[in-house]
């Protein structure tokens, strides 16, 4: 598997959400390679819960920022961020149930899933910051 890259193309020209995204970046291709490296159950479990924490911590703030920019849909983009992160949540869930082995096809549906809310409901939010200005 390639290496998991922020690319410039998720660029939102926020600065704080930039580096927010890449951090997540980094973390999920952390835990790709220590899937492929296999590390112990317990680095794993340690990156997954990082990662889950930037994963909360940056939808709290990009919350806040939208509330502070008053952006009428941002009920609408809490609910998706729930979403996203129950799904990623129940995969995590299961794998600490020891049902599922982490492997690198669940961090390809979590990159995926962020890359995929990052180009559509992200970038909504800052079309519509730069039409508003
Ligand atoms: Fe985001
Ligand atoms: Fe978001």
């Amino acid at each position: 598997m390639p290496h998991i890259k922020w690319t410039s193309d998720l660029e939102t020209g926020d600065q704080k959400v930039d580096s927010q995204h890449k951090q997540i970046f980094e973390l999920l291709d952390l835990l790709s390679s220590s899937i492929k490296e296999k590390k112990t159950k317990k680095a794993i479990k340690e990156t997954v819960e990082k990662l889950t924490t930037h994963i909360l911590e940056h939808f709290r703030d990009e919350e806040n920022l939208m509330s502070m920019c008053a952006y009428p849909h941002l009920a609408e983009h809490k609910i998706i961020h729930e979403k996203t992160f129950d799904q990623a949540a129940t995969l995590i869930e299961k794998y600490r149930n020891e049902e599922l082995e982490i492997a690198t096809p669940l961090v390809v549906f979590l990159t995926q899933l962020i890359t995929t809310h990052i180009q559509k409901e992200d970038k909504a939010f800052f079309d519509w910051l730069l039409r508003r200005e």
